[in-house]
């Protein structure tokens, strides 16, 4: 099996870029936190279909955590997602050996999209969008990749995403590529945080993906009503969960709050179980 180059600092990242594009090859980058599953490893597939080399990087962004998250246990395992990149077939990972290659000490520039990061997980986890922007622009502007590939399992970052890159003209030189969710065999969305659930808490997790096929076979059948289907969801959520953060239908584009469904929607849903919170969702009409 091939192994993917491993570099660890800015300036060794640069070099191998630098040549890469002076080569004039089509660059691929799947930014990741590491500890990769299927979904992940859906994204370098991809990427491998759409440029000639793939680099990942795996950071856990410590920006994008609140003060009371899981920042110090998030789950880590470098040298079995070095396996599973090379097995995917990507050609260089980028992790950062500490959180000063990537905010040197004086760091002091910050990007926020007002607006799309307001609600949803924005509104319970305040700041976590300004650091994904962030350290997503900062990505893309280091390693000027033809395509990006992101997950709609994190729906909001990806429209948050979107915008960032074309108002601040990166489509210039990268597209944005938004690849489906990648699943359980029991429909339960992959996740690094999965392996936080207890053999309980895995169980009660399905709740997430009940709700949205609860308000999926009602949007069949030709309701229409937003909070009718909303309805549906939560109470699947609440039988299973123990705490929901939201349940919202919202336009899949601006990601506005819709009365009644007109055009392609989004439901998407965020709650606890246990001490883990889960997200999901499910674009109805497109
Ligand atoms: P992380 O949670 O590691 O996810 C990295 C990428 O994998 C994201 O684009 C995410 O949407 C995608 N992904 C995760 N689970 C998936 C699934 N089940 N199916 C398909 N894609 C999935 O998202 C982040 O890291 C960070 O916020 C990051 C963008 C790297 C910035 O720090």
């Amino acid at each position: 099996m091939h192994q993917p180059i491993l570099v660890q600092t800015r300036e060794e990242l640069l070099q191998h870029v630098r040549a890469l594009h002076a080569r004039g090859e089509r660059l691929a980058l799947v930014p990741t936190m590491g500890f990769l599953h299927e979904g992940h490893v859906s994204l370098i597939r991809e990427g491998t279909r759409r440029a000639d080399k793939v680099a990942v990087t795996i950071f856990v962004n410590p920006t994008q955590f609140g003060p009371n998250e899981d920042l110090d246990r998030y789950p880590r395992d470098l040298s079995g997602d070095l396996a599973k990149c090379g097995e995917a077939g990507a050609w260089l990972v980028y992790a950062p050996k500490s959180p000063s290659e990537v905010y040197p000490e004086g760091f002091q520039t910050w990007v926020q999209v007002t607006g799309l990061e307001l609600g949803l997980c924005g509104g319970s986890r305040p700041g976590h969008f300004k650091g994904v922007a962030t350290v997503v622009a900062k990505l893309l502007l280091l390693l000027r990749p033809h395509v990006a590939l992101f997950g709609q399992k994190d729906y909001q970052q990806l429209a948050v995403i979107r915008r960032m890159v074309r108002d601040l003209d990166i489509d210039a030189w990268t597209e944005i590529v938004g690849m489906p969710i990648v699943r359980e065999a029991d429909g339960l969305a992959k996740s690094s945080r999965n392996t936080y659930l207890s053999a309980e808490d895995r169980q009660r997790a399905l709740s997430l993906k009940r709700g949205l096929d609860a308000a999926a076979e009602q949007y069949a059948g030709g309701e229409r009503d937003a909070a009718r289907l909303v309805e549906a969801a939560r109470g699947e959520l609440e039988r299973g969960t123990d705490r929901i953060d939201y349940v919202e239908l919202v336009d899949a584009d601006s990601l506005q709050p819709v009365q009644r469904i007109e055009g392609p929607v989004c439901l998407l849903v965020a709650a606890y179980v246990g001490k883990t919170r889960l997200i999901d969702n499910l674009v109805l009409g497109r």
